[in-house]
This record gives structure tokens, sequence and C-alpha cells, in this order.
């Protein structure tokens, strides 16, 4: 076989000198070679030459023995201009049959939750479908379901059509999707010890970057033990307890009656906004500890891991202080302001949320606090403190002085 393959390229070799001394070229030559079949790549050189040239920069135009063909994604019953909408749209079940174990561990992780998640809440059906696709679906559509039944969009981190894995080893990959109010992993890390030291040694591999803790081995599964919003169970005292229930009612009343409030519950879970075992946080967070022993004492990064977990547990007490305050004024009649409104805080109302104390309740519970607990585990002192725990503070104040005010406005006599 190997022979034959020897025999073959000295044969096309000798061919290409044929050519040469022919006055064709050795371009042309080849390049009559790619447009072999389908002409694909004549015809979208003119229109796309960016995007052809991206593709030939490709490790899939370079693949040996046998190149990843345009065909071979899109497929080959569109021809021409007139039938564009033949070609077909790749999917993660296109790719899974060359990279099965990404597109597995892929579907086991969080990203592939992600439209699920987005869709979920009801809130989105609330925001004009430009809005949601400009906004929401622009980041969590890196867990797009397809009508083939597959999940996710894997040109999120290595982008087309160059698929590359040294773009998606760049922290940068993530960017677009992880900063902002909510979740600013990337400027938090960036201006982290590790993300400075990555910044002056050039990348050198010192210090961590994203992957290095979220995609150990390139295991394309990502999950943390928290989650976003840093809501488990079970927790290790009754205070805590207590209080991360609170929080979760509050996140929980979607549904409002019993059946309703079952079925979000169902959803909680299925989607894992709240993480509800201990089995896998202590499986995550021993993997995490021995990526930080690979630069750091074992016990360095155990203690600071734990104390993060306290950062979180006193970010979640002082929340769970401020929900009860706004459920106090539902219990007493004060709120809602309108016979249509809600019957109890909703903080996945957001910015829809009908009062301007409930407003102050979700910054603090989305933007601050956010921002404390995921700073501490990020090592950034700063977004920790002065964007986090201090705002936190500040709004349960004014959401107290608030509580007081709505009671002289609008209690009954
Ligand atoms: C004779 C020219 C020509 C040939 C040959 C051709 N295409 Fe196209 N292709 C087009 C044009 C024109 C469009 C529409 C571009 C637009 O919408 O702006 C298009 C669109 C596409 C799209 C986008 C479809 C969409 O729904 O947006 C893909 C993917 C595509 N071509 C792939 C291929 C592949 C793969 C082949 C080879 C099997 C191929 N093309 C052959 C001209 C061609
Ligand atoms: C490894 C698979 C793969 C190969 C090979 C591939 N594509 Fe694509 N292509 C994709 C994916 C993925 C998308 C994005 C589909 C989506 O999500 O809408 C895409 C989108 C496109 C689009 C429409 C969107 C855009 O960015 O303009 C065109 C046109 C296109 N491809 C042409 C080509 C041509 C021409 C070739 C060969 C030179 C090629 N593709 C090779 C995977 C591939
Ligand atoms: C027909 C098989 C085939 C299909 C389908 C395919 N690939 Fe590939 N892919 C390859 C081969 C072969 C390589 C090159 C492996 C090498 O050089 O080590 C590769 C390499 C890659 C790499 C690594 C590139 C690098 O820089 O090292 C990524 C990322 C990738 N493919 C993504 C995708 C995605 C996303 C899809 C689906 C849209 C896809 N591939 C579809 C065969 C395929
Ligand atoms: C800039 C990108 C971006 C936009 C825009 C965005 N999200 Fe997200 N969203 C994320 C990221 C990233 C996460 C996960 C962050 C984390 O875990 O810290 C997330 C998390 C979530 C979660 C929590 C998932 C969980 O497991 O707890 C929900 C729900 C959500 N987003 C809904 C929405 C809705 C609804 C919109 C639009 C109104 C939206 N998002 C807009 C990037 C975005
Ligand atoms: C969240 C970002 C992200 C998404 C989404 C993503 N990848 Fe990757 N991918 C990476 C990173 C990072 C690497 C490099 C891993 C390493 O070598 O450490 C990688 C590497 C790869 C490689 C090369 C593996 C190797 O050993 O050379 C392939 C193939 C691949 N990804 C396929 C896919 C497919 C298929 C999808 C969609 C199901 C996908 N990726 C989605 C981040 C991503
Ligand atoms: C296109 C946007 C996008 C990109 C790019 C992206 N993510 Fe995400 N990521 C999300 C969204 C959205 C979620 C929340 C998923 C959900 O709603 O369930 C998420 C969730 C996560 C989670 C899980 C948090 C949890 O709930 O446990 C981790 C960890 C994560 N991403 C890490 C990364 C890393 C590392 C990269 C870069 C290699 C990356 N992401 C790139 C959008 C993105
Ligand atoms: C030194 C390791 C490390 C680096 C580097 C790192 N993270 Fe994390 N990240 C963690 C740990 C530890 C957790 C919390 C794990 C847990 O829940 O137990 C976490 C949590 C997260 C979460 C879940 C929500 C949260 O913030 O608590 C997301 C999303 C995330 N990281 C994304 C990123 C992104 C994006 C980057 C790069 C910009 C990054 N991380 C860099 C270690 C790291
Ligand atoms: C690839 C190597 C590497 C990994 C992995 C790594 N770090 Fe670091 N980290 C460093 C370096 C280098 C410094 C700078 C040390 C100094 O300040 O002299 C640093 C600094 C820190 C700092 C701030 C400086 C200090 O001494 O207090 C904290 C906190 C930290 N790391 C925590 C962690 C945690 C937690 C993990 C695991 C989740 C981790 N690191 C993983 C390399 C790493």
């Amino acid at each position: 076989m190997r022979r034959l393959v020897v025999s073959l390229l000295s044969i096309a070799v000798g061919l290409g000198a044929v050519a040469v001394w022919l006055g064709t070229g050795p371009e042309t030559a080849a390049q009559e070679a790619e447009t072999e079949g389908a002409g694909c790549i004549a015809c979208h050189e003119k229109l796309n030459p960016g995007l052809v040239q991206q593709w030939r920069d490709s490790k899939h135009a370079k693949a040996e023995p046998k190149r990843v063909e345009c065909q071979t994604c899109h497929g080959d019953d569109h021809t021409g201009a007139d039938d564009a909408e033949k070609a077909r749209t790749p999917t993660p079940k296109t790719c899974k049959k060359c990279h099965f174990k990404q597109v597995r561990q892929f579907n086991k992780g969080k990203h592939a939750l992600a439209e699920a998640t987005a869709h979920a809440i009801p809130m989105t059906a609330n925001q004009p479908d430009s809005v949601q696709k400009a906004a929401c679906l622009g980041c969590h559509s890196i867990g797009k379901k397809w009508e083939d039944g597959s999940v996710g969009k894997c040109d999120s981190c290595h982008t087309r059509h160059l698929f590359s894995a040294e773009e998606a080893r760049q922290p940068e990959a993530c960017e677009t999707c992880h900063m902002g109010e909510d979740h600013s992993q990337y400027e938090m890390w960036r201006s982290s010890k590790h993300g400075v030291i990555h910044a002056t040694d050039g990348g050198s591999g010192r210090a961590p970057v994203c992957q290095t803790c979220h995609m150990q081995e390139g295991d394309h599964e990502v999950m943390t033990g928290w989650g976003f919003l840093a809501l488990r169970l079970p927790v290790p005292d009754e205070q805590w307890t207590a209080d991360t229930m609170t929080i979760v009612r509050a996140i929980g009343p979607w549904g409002q009656d019993e059946a309703g409030m079952e079925e979000r519950i169902g959803a909680i879970k299925a989607l894992k906004l709240a993480r509800l075992d201990q089995e896998s946080f202590d499986e995550t967070r021993a993997k995490m500890i021995k990526v930080c022993a690979t630069c750091h004492s074992e016990s360095f990064g155990r203690e600071h891991l734990e104390n993060a977990d306290e950062v979180i547990r006193e970010t979640t007490h002082v929340m769970a202080e401020a929900v009860r305050v706004i459920e106090k004024l539902y219990e007493d009649g004060i709120l809602p302001l309108t016979a249509d409104g809600p019957k109890h805080p909703d903080l996945l109302l957001f910015y829809d949320s009908p009062t301007e104390i409930e407003q102050e309740l979700y910054r603090m519970f989305l933007f601050h606090r956010q921002k404390a607990f995921q700073g501490a585990i990020h090592a950034n002192p700063d977004y920790m403190h002065w964007y986090g725990w201090g705002p936190m503070k500040s709004s349960f104040q004014r959401i107290k002085e608030m509580a007081v005010e709505y009671r002289k406005r609008y209690g009954k006599k």
C-alpha cells in the first residue's frame, strides 16, 4: 500500500514537472485537482476569498491522506448561485464522524445546556425577537439545538473556517461571552496575578489560563461545582441551607401555583441552575485542586478555594436577608403595587422587575453578588471587594431604607 502511494506520488510529481515544462505551472495543476468534482473552491474563491483562505490554512485542508473538503461538511447538492439553499449546514453530528470524543464530552457539559437555559427563563420571551437574537442567543447559541437533534456550536471557540485548536486555547476565545456585569471572569482573570503573568510572560504557560483550569487535558465537558449562581445543596450548616432556600424560592416562583412551582424545580434540576448533590462537587473540587498543585502546594490551592466557599456563604446570607425584606413586603400586602403583579419577589425577572426596590434586588443579585464570589474564586481582590462585596452591602442598605419608605407610602391604614 505504502509503496503504491509512493509510486503514485512520483507519477504526480512527474506530471507536475511536465506541466511546468509545458508552461501551465504547478499552481494551476493543484487548483484543477481542488476543483475536481464539486467546484466549490473555484467559485467561492471569487465570492469569499477570505473564507477559502482560512480553509486553506486549516488542518482540514492539510489533512493526510485525505483533506476535509467543503463538501465533506456542506454536502454536494448545491452547485451554483441558484441553489444555495441546498448547501447543508454542518452540525456537531457532522463533526462527530471524525471527532467523536470532543462531541461526546461537549454534550455532557454545561455549554450543551446553554440555549435551553436561556429559553427556560420566562423573561426571555418578553424581549423582542431581535433583542433575543442579538443578545441572549449571541452567547447562548454555544448550546444551539439543531433539527437533527445534535447540540452545540463548535465554532464558538475555534471559529470557521480555520477550526484551530491553538485559537481555542487562548483565553480570548472565552472572552466574548465570559465578560461583563454578571460573569466578568475574563476581566477578573486578566487583572489577577495569573492574567498579568500570562501577559508579561507572553503566554509562556507559567500562569494558568481559563482552559488550564476548566478544560483540563482538552476535556470539552465544562462544569464547575458551584455553577453560575453559586447555589447548591447540601451546604455545611443550617443557616447557610436556609439562606440558599430563600434565594431558590426567589428564583423559583416563575410558575406561581403548585404545579408551576414543581415544573420550575424540575427545570432548575435538569438545567443544573442549582447543584443538588455532594459527589459531583467533591469530584470537581478534587480535580481543580490537582491543577493548582501543578504550580502551588496542594494546601495553598485548597485554602484559597475554601476561603472562596466562605465568601459564598457570606454573600448568600446578605442576599437572603435582602430577599426576606422584600418577601415581608409581599406578606404584609404592601407589594405588589398592581393587581397583576407577581406574588413573590422574582429574581429572574431581571430588569423587568416591577418596582424600584426589586430592581435594586436584581442588581444586588446579578451584578454585585456575582462579582463578589467570582472575584474571590478567580483570585481578584479588587473585583471581590470594590465591584462585589462593597456594592452588595450598599445595595442592602438602600433596600432596607426603601422598604421603610414603601411601608409609609403604600401601607394600608
Ligand atoms: C458557481 C458558483 C458556486 C459553486 C460551484 C458553489 N457555490 Fe456555494 N454558493 C454560491 C453562491 C452565489 C452562494 C450564495 C451566497 C450568498 O448568499 O451571498 C453560495 C452559498 C453557499 C453556502 C451558504 C449557504 C447558506 O445557506 O447561506 C455554502 C455553505 C456553500 N455555498 C458551499 C458550497 C459548497 C460546499 C460547494 C461545492 C459542493 C459550493 N458551495 C459550490 C456559489 C457557488
Ligand atoms: C469542517 C467543516 C467545514 C468545512 C470543511 C467547510 N465548512 Fe463552511 N461552514 C462550516 C460551519 C460549521 C459553518 C457555520 C454553520 C452555521 O452555524 O450556520 C459554515 C458556514 C459556511 C458558509 C456560510 C456562512 C459564512 O460564514 O459565510 C459558507 C459560504 C461556507 N461555509 C462555505 C464553505 C466553503 C466554500 C468551504 C470549502 C472551502 C467550506 N465551507 C468548508 C463548516 C465547514
Ligand atoms: C471527515 C473527517 C472530519 C470532519 C467531518 C471534521 N473534521 Fe476536524 N479534523 C479532521 C482531521 C483529519 C483533522 C486534522 C488532525 C490532525 O492534523 O491532527 C481535524 C482537525 C480539527 C481540529 C484541530 C485543528 C488544530 O488546530 O489542531 C479542530 C478544532 C477540528 N478539526 C474541528 C472540527 C469541527 C468543529 C468539525 C465540524 C464542523 C470538524 N472538525 C469536522 C477531520 C474532520
Ligand atoms: C455576553 C454573553 C451573554 C449574553 C448576552 C447573555 N448571556 Fe446568559 N450567560 C452567559 C454566560 C457566559 C453564562 C454562564 C456564566 C457563568 O457560569 O458564570 C450565562 C448564564 C446564564 C444563565 C444561568 C445558567 C445557569 O446554569 O445558571 C441564564 C438563565 C442566562 N444566562 C440567561 C440569559 C438570558 C435570558 C439572556 C438574554 C436576556 C442572556 N443570558 C444573555 C452569557 C451571556
Ligand atoms: C469552549 C470552547 C470550545 C468549544 C465550544 C469547542 N472546543 Fe474544541 N477545543 C477547545 C480547546 C481549548 C482545545 C484545545 C485543547 C488542548 O489541546 O488542550 C480544543 C481542541 C479541539 C480539537 C483538537 C483535539 C486535539 O487533540 O488535537 C478538536 C478536534 C475539537 N476541539 C473539536 C471540537 C468540536 C467537534 C466541538 C463542538 C462539539 C468543539 N471542539 C467545541 C475549545 C473548544
Ligand atoms: C459563545 C459564548 C461562549 C464561549 C465562547 C464560551 N462560553 Fe462558557 N458558557 C457560555 C454560556 C452561555 C454558559 C452557561 C451555560 C448555561 O446556560 O447553562 C457557559 C458556561 C460555562 C461554564 C460552566 C459554569 C457552570 O455553570 O458550572 C464554564 C466553566 C465555562 N463556560 C467556561 C468556558 C471557557 C473556559 C471558555 C473558553 C475556552 C468558554 N466557556 C467559552 C458561553 C460561552
Ligand atoms: C486557576 C484556575 C482558574 C482559572 C485560570 C480560571 N478559572 Fe474559572 N473557576 C476556577 C474555579 C476554582 C472555579 C470555581 C469552581 C467551583 O465551583 O468549585 C471557577 C469558576 C468559574 C465559572 C463558574 C462561575 C464562577 O465564576 O464561579 C466560570 C464560568 C469560569 N470559572 C470561567 C472562567 C473563564 C472564562 C476563565 C478565563 C478568563 C477562568 N474561569 C479562569 C478556576 C479558574
Ligand atoms: C500554571 C501554573 C499555575 C497554576 C495551575 C495555578 N497558579 Fe496560581 N499562581 C501562579 C503563579 C506563577 C503565581 C504568582 C506567584 C507569586 O505571586 O509570586 C500565582 C499566584 C496565585 C495567587 C495570588 C498570589 C499569591 O501568592 O497569593 C493565588 C491566590 C493563586 N495563584 C491561586 C491559585 C489557585 C487557587 C489555583 C488552582 C485553582 C492556581 N493558582 C493555579 C501559577 C499557577
